[in-house]
Formats: C-alpha cells, structure tokens, sequence
C-alpha cells in the first residue's frame, strides 16, 4: 500500500493546541446557531441545578427533625421540581446536541465528496478507494458525534464544577481550598496521557485502514487468490495487521483506564482530607451536621463532573483526529485547474509538440519528446508494445495525465487553457476496463446527461445490445447492481460504446477497447464501433491489428517515442517494427 500524503501532517497537527484545531472544524458545526443555543441554554440550566441538592439537604438536617417553624413539605416539593427542571433540560441538551452534529456532519460530508469530484486525479493514486470510503463515510461521522458530544459535556461539566464549587466556598472556604490544590496534578495527568492517546488513535486508525485495504483488495481479486493457492499469505497478511490493530488498541485502553485511575485516586485523596479536615472542625463546633452533610454531598457530587472532565478531553481529541483526517483530504489534495477557453463542439485537430511526461521525479519518460499531429476526422492507429505509452497518450487529452513539458492542443488552443469541462465534453472514451455504476441500464448510457429514453434505445441499438435489451426483466429501467458483473466482457464493452454514442462526442478515443473480447463478442463490438466512428476523429489504440487495417495513418510507439508511421500497406511494405509487431500477432492466432 502507498504512503499516504496525510501522514506526514500527523506530527504538527499534534503540536497544535485544542483550540486551534477545533478553530480549524468549527466552520463546518457553526451554522446551526439555534441547535447550539438550546444546547448551551439547556447545559446551562443542568449544571446550575446541580447544588440545589446539597442545598436542599442543609435546611433538612438542621431543622427538619426538630419540630419548628420549617414547613418540612417544601423539601420533597423542591425535590420534584428540581429533577423536573433537570430531566427537561438534560432532554433539551441532547436533542439540540444531535441537530449541531447532524447539520455539521451533513455540511462535512458534502464538501468532502464534492473534494472527491474535483481534486486532481493524483488523491486516487495515492489513495485507496476503501480508505476514502472511510474517512467520507464512517470516520466523519465518528468524529463528529464524539466531538461535539464532548464539547457539550465538557461545557457541562465545567458549569457543574464551577456551580458546586462555588456553592462549597459559600458552605466553607477553607475546605474548598483543598479541594483547589489539587486541580494542578490532575491537568498534568491529562494533559500527558491525553497526548499519549492521540498518538495511538491516529495510528490506529492508519491500521483500519490497511486492514480494510487488505479486505478490499481480498474481495477484488477473490479468484485470482483462490487459483494461485493465496490463502495462507493473504490470511497471514491480514492476521498481522489485525494484530498490529488489537495492539493500539489494547494500549490505548490502557492509556484511558489508566487516566480515570490516577484521577479518582487523587479525587479520593481530596475528599478523604475534606472529611478529615471537616470532622476536627466539627469537634470546634464550626460546623453543623447539615453544613457537614451539605459539604461531602456536594464534594461527592463533584466527582462525577471531575472523572468525566479527565475522560473528557479523550472524545475531543479522538474527535478532532477522525475529523482531521477529513479536513486533510480537503486541504491537501487540491482542485483541476482549467482555463476559460469554451468551444460547444470541436472540430478535431489535436496536435502534441515536443510533449513529455514523467509520472516520477527518477523514473523514465512514459511520453518522451513526442511529436504528433492528428487532422480532424481523421482515424489515427496507435501501435507499440505494452508499457510503450499508449494510454499515456491518450490520457493526455482529456488532461487524466498531466504533461511534464511541451504542450497538446485542441484546434489550435492549448488543452491547459480549455475550460476544463468543455475540453472534456469532446471527448468519448472506450477503454479496456469499463466501469459501470450501479444505476438503471437507461442512467448508465445517459451518465451526466439527461435521460431521453428513445435516444437511449437507438444508441444500445446501434451498440448491437437490442437483443440483451430484450431479455431484461425491466428493459431499459434494469438496474445492474455492482458494477454490472452479471454482464458479459462483450456486453459491458457494448455498453460503453453505447455510452459513447449517446455522448456524441467530435472526438473519441479508443483504448484496447477489444482486447479483452474473444473472436465473437469482438464481431459484435467491432460492428458498433465502425457506427461510433462515423464521422468522428478518432484515436485507436489496438493490440489486434485487424482494428487497425482501417485506420487513416498508423503510428508505431516505443519508449516513449514515435518510431514509425504511415498506413498499413506503406508500413507493412516498409517491413520495419510494424511489420515485426504484425508477424508477433499472426504467430500468436
Ligand atoms: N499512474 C502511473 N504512475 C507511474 N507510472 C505509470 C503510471 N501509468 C503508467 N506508468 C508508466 O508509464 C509507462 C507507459 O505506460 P502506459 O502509457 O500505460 O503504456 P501502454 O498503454 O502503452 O501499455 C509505463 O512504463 C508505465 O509503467
Ligand atoms: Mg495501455
């Protein structure tokens, strides 16, 4: 599997301070400003009912159980209402807090899977398309809902301490004071082991990606496994990595049970020389029972805000780091660029000057100097042995490939400055791999297009697919399910070009459309690729030369370089490398 670009941004992300990080997703949480008003209204209500409990038990004690001038039924009445308000509250809270993510998540998504129609075509190399599928899908959604979850809590919490504390300095400031000193030991127990915790998340979740890779490759090229007898390395494969996952994850559990530990312990600490510090006090008589009482219950209240707080800041950064991720898929793969030169429909003249492409800085030319001019309407043949830079090519002109140096125009204008969806829409592309989505039959021929379902029917007519047409349970409306596997090599071929009829591009390309058929499907494929050029300047690159007997021109491709060129009788005459490549083929039929 490649290294991933985001990897490398791991290390900075990690020296930026919570807030900065959470400044950098906050864009995307803050539109739904009523969502985060209920929410911060309702946490704020919450905690501050939080000392009216202890509240409610000093007057109980102290005079409840002596007959007296205390109306002794405002307390449960008290009761009831405190945990009305609470329950109401805490009710409102959680729903406002759904709404922020929700709306959040939906904004997130959306920009990310609009990043993935745009960015250049280098993220899919880089990348793996389970990856991808995961940071869009599910990491987004985990982060998001961990976040903004813990936000709220912490706010929660937060207001909870700050409102019982300050009820306790009201009770007994000397106690309170204890209780302060230990606030310093506690944040430095955080602040470690939450750093620690980030750290494993991240590479945690670097490891579910490989995993998911590792399943996905799998599921490809499930027979190729089985044939060459993969299992055990594929299975040994996988158990690494699996083990690898239980690993960080066993340590990061580690690192956050460990944190609440040391947390309560301390918490006990304070409370243990509170009630101590208390019980002399009380010798002095300083304080009463219900002062006494009202005290440990509100410290034991703090405990829970106080162990949530340390487990607190885990959510947000664990958070933050599935986020990020997404975040990194948008910032650091940036957009195609096109210019602003529109056509509606090109006449055809392509030519390539002195055109070369390196796909890595030390690798060799795949295009070297490469000089070509192609006249419009004209059906040019391109021929080479594998890995001579023929998709390379042809790739070229719908900008798929980027040019490292010289330049391609499209009638007289440089490729780069065609608005980039212009420049693509005079383009059809037939290629040896067709991917078809999993959509009706009539979406898949129209794809980007408006359906008009009579045009639909004459393009798979003349793609020679009527007959499968008919066969079809629901004819044009057939949905074809995962990338249409129940079709034929044929058929999905015939399908492409029935795509690409429907397109009517000026221009189109052909990339070992056929080479993948046997002699009969390659009839029918063939007979509907006669129809798709009509007209048309085209650009064949074949392996099998009956393709090519008809072209206009041939040109003869090696390393990178145009070796030859002419029609077939002139090369064939010539008896150089076309002739040698056509006596490889007649000695392999
Ligand atoms: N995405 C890519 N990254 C790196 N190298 C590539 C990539 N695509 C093709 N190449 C290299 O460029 C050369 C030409 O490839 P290609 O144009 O596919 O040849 P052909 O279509 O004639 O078989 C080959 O050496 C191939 O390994
Ligand atoms: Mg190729």
């Amino acid at each position: 599997m490649t290294q991933r670009p985001e990897i490398a941004t791991i290390v900075p992300a990690a020296k930026e301070s919570i807030l900065r990080r959470i400044a950098r997703v906050w864009p995307y949480f803050s539109g739904s400003r009523s969502g985060w008003a209920l929410g911060i209204g309702a946490t704020i209500v919450a905690s501050a009912t939080e000392p009216f409990l202890p509240a409610l038990l000093k007057p109980l004690l102290d005079r409840g159980f002596q007959s007296g001038s205390f109306n002794i039924w405002l307390v449960p009445l008290a009761l009831m209402l405190l945990f009305t308000v609470r329950g109401l509250s805490g009710f409102l809270a959680q729903f406002a807090l759904a709404k922020v993510t929700n709306d959040g998540l939906l904004r997130l998504r959306s920009a990310m899977f609009g990043k993935l129609l745009s960015a250049r075509l280098t993220l899919f190399v880089n990348q793996s398309s389970s990856a991808l599928a995961n940071t869009v899908v599910y990491e987004v959604f985990n982060g998001s809902s961990m976040l903004i979850n813990a936000i709220l809590r912490l706010a929660r919490d937060v207001l909870t301490l700050l409102a019982l504390i300050g009820y306790l300095v009201y009770l007994n400031w000397k106690l309170t004071l204890i209780v302060a000193l230990l606030f310093p030991a506690v944040a430095l127990v955080i602040q470690v082991l939450s750093k620690r915790l980030y750290r494993l998340t991240k590479q945690s979740q670097t490891a579910t990606d490989e995993l998911a890779y590792v399943v996905e490759e799998n599921v490809m090229a499930h027979r190729d496994v089985r044939l060459h007898g993969a299992q055990a390395s594929q299975a040994s494969r996988f158990d690494l990595l699996s083990h690898s996952l239980r690993r960080l994850s066993m340590k990061s559990t580690a690192a956050y049970a460990g944190m609440s530990a040391i947390t309560q312990v301390l918490v006990a600490i304070a409370l243990s020389a509170v009630i101590s510090i208390a019980l002399l006090q009380s010798a002095e008589s300083t304080t009463t029972v219900g002062g006494f009482v009202a005290f440990v219950t509100a410290m034991l209240l703090l405990v829970a805000p106080f162990k949530s707080l340390s487990d607190g800041t885990t959510p947000v950064t664990r958070g933050l780091a599935a986020l990020e991720r997404g975040l990194d898929l948008m910032n650091l793969n940036p957009d195609e660029t096109g210019g602003e030169f529109v056509k509606a429909r090109a006449s055809g003249d392509i030519e390539f000057s002195n055109v070369s492409v390196v796909y890595k800085a030390d690798a060799v030319p795949a295009l070297n100097q490469l000089n070509l001019s192609i006249r419009a309407g004209e059906t040019l043949a391109i021929v080479g042995a594998s890995g001579s830079g023929k998709t390379t090519l042809v790739n070229l002109l719908p900008r798929f490939v980027e040019i490292s140096s010289g330049a391609v125009r499209l009638d007289g204008q440089d490729i780069r400055t065609w608005n980039l969806a212009c420049l693509r829409s005079q383009f059809s592309l037939v290629s040896q791999h067709v991917v078809l989505l999993n959509s009706s039959i009539a979406v898949n021929v129209a794809l980007g297009q408006p359906v008009d379902r009579k045009r639909v029917r004459e393009c798979l007519g003349a793609a020679n697919l009527a007959a499968l047409l008919a066969e079809l349970p629901e004819s044009l409306d057939t949905v074809l399910g995962h990338n249409a596997m129940q079709l034929s090599g044929g058929q999905r071929q015939r399908l492409a070009i029935a795509r690409a009829l429907y397109k009517d591009a000026p221009i189109l390309i052909l990339d070992e459309a056929t080479s993948a058929l046997d002699a009969e499907s390659e009839r029918f494929v063939q007979e509907a690729l006669q129809r798709l050029m009509h007209g048309r300047t085209t650009l064949v690159v074949a392996h099998r030369l009956s393709t090519i007997s008809q072209a206009d021109r041939v040109v003869v491709m090696e390393h990178g370089h145009l070796v030859d060129s002419g029609t077939h009788a002139e090369l064939m005459a010539r008896g150089g490398r076309y002739a040698h490549l056509h006596a490889l083929q007649r000695g392999d039929s």
